[in-house]
């Protein structure tokens, strides 16, 4: 079995850090969030994938290469706009062959990884094989109807009056005869070929597609809140251990990993807590769940539940919390006397204000 990632897209829910780097390089506890897929795919003893990149493919191919880091072997195919998931299997058609194959969404995460779900796709062989989970709203999501012995019936895409509360997670398993569903469909309303169009066209033809059921941690990084929240998950099974320099003023609380070269003076820290190499954190609160990114300086302020890219900083900040700031922004208390608030942020950024 062959494993396809996607990883192009628009990520227009995640502007404004989609201007400038691919979704699925954003780090959950530091690391990109598709590593954490080749990761997966690996586990599950799959060794040949194929990566779908599109606008920032180069940044993609730098922080993934050849694979050798996974143990895989990594091919990557380009797709020249973001036409639809089904769309990026046809990208991949020649790479595919006549293999059957594993398709993950690269900005998808789940904590258990895919290795008894391939086993059981590898075993069975249905035409197409399924990963749901229970959610409190479908509305929001693929949606899929699933009878007495796991077939699924029916699939709809968010649907305003769901038949199930079982959601698409973003894994499938398909044998090849699913080139031939992508070829028959047509883009739907929002002008994409949809992975549950293909779907939902081989089971009208009476294909076997089955379901799996799981309630293990499952999340679509796609948004601000989901990045967080994978992140925080991440982090409370994170083992501490600290490689960098902690000063004798410091005290750290609960599990806090902080890498070789990293710096704490004068700081609390209250895991679980990741801080990257070179950071410097002085004078400072840092709260559960934050990762703190490579080179980042936080000074007399306190961040919680919040991921801190690549050489940010943050000074004087009395308390940032649910937070996602990008490489090299600037977070600085306003001189005082306090007269206006002064922003330089780019487009599509969102910026909360105490009245
Ligand atoms: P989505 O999150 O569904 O789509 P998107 O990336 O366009 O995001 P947004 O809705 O915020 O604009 O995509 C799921 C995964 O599939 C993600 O890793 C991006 C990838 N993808 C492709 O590789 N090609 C595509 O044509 C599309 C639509 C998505």
């Amino acid at each position: 079995m062959k494993a396809l990632v996607l990883a192009g897209g628009t990520g227009s829910r995640l502007r404004p850090f989609t201007h400038t780097r691919a979704k699925q390089l954003l780090p959950i506890a530091n690391r990109p969030v598709v590593h954490y897929a080749l990761q997966a795919i690996a586990d599950a003893g799959i060794e040949e994938v194929g990566v779908v990149v599109g606008g920032h493919g180069d940044a993609i191919r730098r922080a993934v290469g050849e694979g050798s880091a996974f143990g895989l072997r990594i091919t990557y195919l380009h797709q020249p706009r973001p036409l639809g998931l089904a769309h990026a299997v046809t990208v991949a058609r020649d790479f595919l062959g006549d293999d059957d194959f594993l398709l993950y969404l690269g900005d998808n995460h789940l904590e258990d990884g895919v290795t008894g779900f391939v086993r059981r796709a590898t075993a069975e062989r249905d035409a197409g094989r399924l990963l749901l989970t229970p959610v409190p709203d479908p509305t929001a999501f693929g949606v899929a109807e699933v009878d007495g012995e796991g077939i699924v019936r029916q699939l709809e895409e968010k649907p305003e009056r769901p038949r199930s509360d079982l959601a698409l997670v973003g894994v499938y398993a398909f044998t090849p005869a699913v080139h031939e569903a992508v070829r028959a469909i047509s883009p739907s309303g929002r002008g994409e070929l949809e992975i549950t169009d293909a779907v939902q066209w081989m089971i009208d033809r009476g294909w076997r597609v089955r379901a799996e059921t799981t309630t293990r941690p499952w999340r679509d990084t796609g948004s601000v809140d989901d990045l967080l929240e994978a992140n925080r998950s991440v982090l409370d099974r994170m083992e501490g251990r600290v490689d960098g320099k902690v000063d004798p003023h410091s005290v750290l609380v609960g599990r806090v990993s902080i890498a070789e070269g990293a710096v704490v003076r004068g700081s609390r820290i209250v895991g679980p807590v990741v801080v990257g190499a070179g950071a410097v954190i002085t004078d400072s609160h840092v709260g559960p769940y934050t990762a703190i990114g490579e080179n980042c300086r936080i000074q007399d302020s306190a961040i919680e539940f919040s991921v801190l890219l690549q050489g940010a900083s943050v000074e004087g900040a009395a308390r940032i919390e649910r937070s996602l700031i990008g490489r090299e922004a600037v977070v600085a208390a306003a001189p005082r006397p306090l007269q206006a608030h002064r922003l330089i942020i780019g487009d599509h950024s969102k910026v909360q204000l105490i009245p």
